[in-house]
């Protein structure tokens, strides 16, 4: 299978030297890419801001920055794809107009910053191919279920993968993770904390064998 992943978290420039970022360290995505390699699928890796290396075997790798750049990078690469995981915490919001040079501080009390929605890379698959099959990760704090199901059928994905990232111990930037793959029909998968590598070589084995059905 030609297979893309997604990993690491997304910069939102303020002005040169500033962002907006969030606590994703690429773990997930990078292990999740390493355990198709191994499986002998062709893997596309495209990755925010991280600070590891990618896997050896990779098809291809694309270092991106912002929100703007994982989609065109992600666009550039889909028409090939059989399945893409989307496990990158892409910013929900990015500046309405980024400063050319530094903010000042002098003078200034409070600084008020517009925001506005980026473009949302994983609904913008919804369509793209009937033999595309697309899924999403879900990184929520309270009624989780309900918001990773609400995700599911909004964004248009086959499944979701949902982490409680209120933990220390799985989630954000931890070693180990623990989540539940939920189907938009059919089962509900709990995964128990495991390393990340143990997670992804069990999600490969969940998609993998579903792509074959
Ligand atoms: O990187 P680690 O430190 O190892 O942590 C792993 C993780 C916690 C980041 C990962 O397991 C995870 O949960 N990734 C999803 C993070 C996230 O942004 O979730 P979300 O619920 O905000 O987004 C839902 C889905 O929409 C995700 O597939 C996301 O990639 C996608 N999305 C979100 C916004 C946007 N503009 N475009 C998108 O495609």
């Amino acid at each position: 299978m030609n297979v893309l992943v997604t990993a690491g978290p997304t910069h939102e420039a303020i002005d040169p030297v500033r962002f907006i970022a969030n606590r994703s360290s690429g773990k997930m995505g990078f292990a999740l890419a390493e355990a198709f390699v191994a499986h002998g699928h062709a893997v596309t890796l495209i990755s925010g801001p991280v600070c590891l290396s990618p896997p050896v075997g990779l098809a291809a790798f694309a270092g991106v920055v912002s929100s703007d750049e994982m989609f065109d990078a992600v666009h550039t690469h889909i028409a090939k794809m059989d399945l893409a995981i989307l496990c990158a915490a892409v910013a929900d919001f990015k500046i309405a107009r980024a400063e050319t040079q530094k903010i000042k501080k002098a003078g200034r009390e409070k600084l008020t910053l517009e925001l506005i929605s980026t473009r949302d890379i994983l609904a913008s698959l919804k369509n793209i191919s009937s033999s595309l099959r697309v899924v999403g990760f879900a990184a929520e704090t309270e009624n989780f279920v309900e918001n990773a199901r609400e995700k599911l059928s909004r964004k248009g994905c086959e499944a979701i993968v949902l982490n409680d990232v209120n933990r220390t111990d799985a989630g954000f930037a931890s070693d180990d993770n623990e989540v539940t793959v939920i189907f938009r029909e059919g089962p509900q998968i709990r995964l128990p904390r495991a390393s990340k590598r143990q997670i992804a070589a069990q999600l490969v084995g969940i998609f993998a064998n579903r792509h074959k059905m």
